[in-house]
């Protein structure tokens, strides 16, 4: 039973390559899906057949990008019997390693992986190779949500109502709170009945059936520094949490699997994958967009929109399809070849969540912790085939906290975090397969260079500890590379710009050691493996510059990056989409993703993301009288 690393091995070995050639999953993957999905066999579940449109075919909607939006638009636009929708992806089916939950980290090194970077960074990821940060976004149905860490959190209401002040009519907490519930099916007991949660939706919400030794540490230290364990999607965020996750059975329930699977065979929706859209069909005179082209199997299609396009490509996809269609700032697209239709600001804004997830922390029992050799046990893999065990935990997570930094204080919402702690039941220390330095872009001189002094034994003994700047106020900014769809982007998004950013991370990285002070981790002597970070040796070991240079180093993405296609009202000079998600100046075009956000929500963007399609999908049932 030593599948789970065989399987580790041939995917990390897939890793690089495919994630920059693109190459489709193995179909060798999908056999395997069957078997696994197999028992308990779950109606709603199966692959989504395969459609290919006919060239010149008609659609009334025309979805692009199967990810956490666009399957949610596909499955509620389709509910109208007389309306035909056509949904294209880029990529192809999940498979069952991407159903496990723990294993998230790894599927960034697989084809379903666009494999992006930033541009090379002045304040952050100097010590990942060249700079850059790595930047992953699903390339499969299911999109992100297929590739994240299955952390369901919403925001703080002032999130949305910041959206509403800032001339969003329609989006307010008390507005977009009926669409949360409504994808929702609630799972974990205690919740079913809560006024902020819904029952019976498509979205499978559950904690992890595995319940870690370090959660009870975790709560223990809240209660302990004064803060409550509750439910961070209720009343209110502040305090500590078990991470609520977008599981079924302890499976991941991607918004494929939520959304699309079991409305596979409805007649009037099809799906057609591994098809790479390349341009909106717009017309110059009326601007009306009328469809769009793509690419698959190497043939090029055109297929037409009788009613809308809607973008849900992401905060990457849509604005780049944008641009290359002549939607976008119109000096850049000169300067990239690229007649302007229509002079928006697409691409500005572009906003997302870092962390510093560089430190371990050592116990002295290993069986608190999960690390590479547990996870890939034969226990581990029999206890997950029931649904249970440590391969369940969402990304690895077993506890969040939501928190305020000092630099909160000009914060008008009082109970609005801008720091939240990740724990995490293994740490990098433990990465003894390679594949997080991988994820993370470390080098491995780094790794043993920080972790080479511990023994195996030791590192297995770890877990981390990440604080993750959700409040950030440094803002970056997509630009095209070239006039093609298939050139990845320009993506910079000035992380640490801002010195107030920096600050809070580390003030982050303090809010950390005091949780680990406490009486419950100290039972088990936790402590900071205090190796310093290469480049960073000059600096007095936890002095407040040598965490600012050791943050500079390995802070890496959340992936949460939003903002790129700003929702804001007519006559706003830095919207690209109205209130009611159409491109403002152009008719047939709207865009429901996460690049829609004004202003990033100080959450994980998966659960507002799939907020906005469901009232996307609303909103233009309204405008079409249905
Ligand atoms: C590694 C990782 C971990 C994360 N962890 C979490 C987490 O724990 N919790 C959380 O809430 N959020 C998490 N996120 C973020 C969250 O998943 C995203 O914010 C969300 O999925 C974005 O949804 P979207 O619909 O905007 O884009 P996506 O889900 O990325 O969907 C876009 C879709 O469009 C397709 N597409 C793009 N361009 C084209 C084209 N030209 N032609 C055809 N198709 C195209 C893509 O293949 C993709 O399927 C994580 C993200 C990543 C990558
Ligand atoms: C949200 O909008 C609705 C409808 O416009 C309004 O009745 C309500 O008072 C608003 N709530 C807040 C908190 O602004
Ligand atoms: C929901 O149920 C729990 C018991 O499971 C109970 O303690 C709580 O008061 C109930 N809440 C509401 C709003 O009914
Ligand atoms: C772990 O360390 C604590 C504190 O130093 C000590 O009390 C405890 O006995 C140790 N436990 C084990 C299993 O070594």
């Amino acid at each position: 039973m030593r599948w789970t690393v065989v399987v580790l091995c041939v995917l990390a070995a897939r890793g690089g390559g495919a994630a920059r050639g693109g190459v489709r999953a193995p179909s060798m993957f999908d056999a395997w899906t069957e078997l696994f999905r197999a028992r308990p066999r779950d109606p709603r579940e199966g692959f989504v057949p395969d459609h290919r449109p006919h060239h010149k075919e008609q659609f009334d909607f025309i979805v692009v990008g199967a990810g956490s939006a666009g399957s949610v638009l596909a499955n509620r636009l389709s509910e109208v019997p007389d309306w035909k929708v056509l949904l294209l992806e880029a990529g192809g089916n999940e498979n069952f390693f991407s159903d496990i939950p723990i294993f998230a980290p790894f599927l960034s090194l697989t084809s379903m992986n666009w494999g992006y970077n930033s541009d090379p960074q002045e304040k952050a990821c100097k010590d990942l190779r060249g700079n850059v940060c790595f930047m992953p976004r699903g390339k499969v149905l299911g999109g992100s949500s297929v590739l994240n860490f299955l952390i369901y959190q919403r925001g703080h209401p002032d999130d949305y109502n910041d959206w509403a002040r800032m001339g969003n009519d329609g989006w307010n907490y008390s507005e977009v709170l009926p669409y949360f519930k409504k994808s929702e099916n609630m799972m974990i007991p205690e919740l079913r009945n809560s006024s902020y949660h819904g029952v019976g939706g498509y979205l499978e919400i559950d904690y992890s059936p595995y319940r870690s030794p370090l959660e009870r540490l975790f709560r223990e230290a809240g209660e302990e520094l004064g803060h409550a364990w509750r439910d961070p999607n209720g009343e209110h965020v502040l305090g500590f949490s078990k991470p609520q996750a977008t599981m079924r059975r302890g499976r991941r329930c991607s918004t494929s699997k939520a959304f699309l699977e079991p409305v596979r065979f409805r007649e009037n929706l099809k799906v057609s994958k591994h098809s790479t859209v390349l341009r909106i069909l717009i017309d110059p005179t009326s601007k009306a967009a009328y469809g769009v082209e793509f690419m698959k199997d190497k043939k090029r299609y055109e297929v037409i929109a009788r009613r809308e396009v809607v973008l849900s490509a992401g905060t990457i996809g849509s604005a780049q399809l944008l641009l290359v269609s002549g939607v976008g700032p119109a000096g850049e697209l000169r300067a990239r070849g690229v007649p302007p239709l229509q002079d928006l600001p697409v691409g500005h804004n572009l906003q997302d969540h870092v962390t510093f997830s560089g430190n371990a922390f050592i116990v002295n029992d290993s069986s608190l912790c999960v690390n590479d050799a547990t996870a890939a046990s034969p226990a581990a893999a029999a206890a997950y085939l029931a649904g249970r065990g440590p391969l369940t935990l969402p990304g690895g997570a077993a506890g969040l906290a939501f928190l305020r930094t000092s630099l909160a204080a000009d914060d008008p919402a009082p109970g609005r975090p801008d720091m939240e702690l990740v724990m995490g039941a293994g740490s990098l220390a433990g990465d003894m397969l390679g594949i997080l330095r991988s994820l993370l872009g470390v080098t491995d001189s780094w790794f043993w260079q920080v972790y080479g002094s511990l023994p195996p034994r030791v590192r297995l003994s770890t877990f981390a500890m990440n604080p993750v700047l959700i409040r950030p106020r440094s803002v970056g900014r997509l630009t095209l590379r070239s006039a093609r769809v298939q050139d990845p982007p320009h993506i910079q998004p000035n992380y640490f710009h801002d010195p107030r950013d920096l600050q809070a991370l580390r003030e982050g990285v303090r809010m950390v050691q005091r949780v680990i002070a406490t009486r419950g981790f100290q039972r088990y002597g936790a402590r900071l493996h205090a190796t310093p970070f290469p480049g960073c040796e000059r600096l007095r070991f936890d002095s407040d510059q040598y965490w600012d240079c050791a943050i500079m180093q390995t802070s890496i993405t959340l992936d949460h990056q939003v903002g790129t296609c700003k929702m804001g009202p007519a006559g706003d000079p830095t919207a690209v989409v109205s209130p009611r998600l159409a491109v403002h100046g152009l008719r047939g075009l709207r865009v429901a993703d996460a690049s829609i956000m004004p202003r990033i929500p100080a959450a994980h963007t998966h659960a507002p993301v799939v907020m906005i399609a469901e009232k996307a999908a609303d909103m233009i049932k309204q405008d079409w009288g249905r």
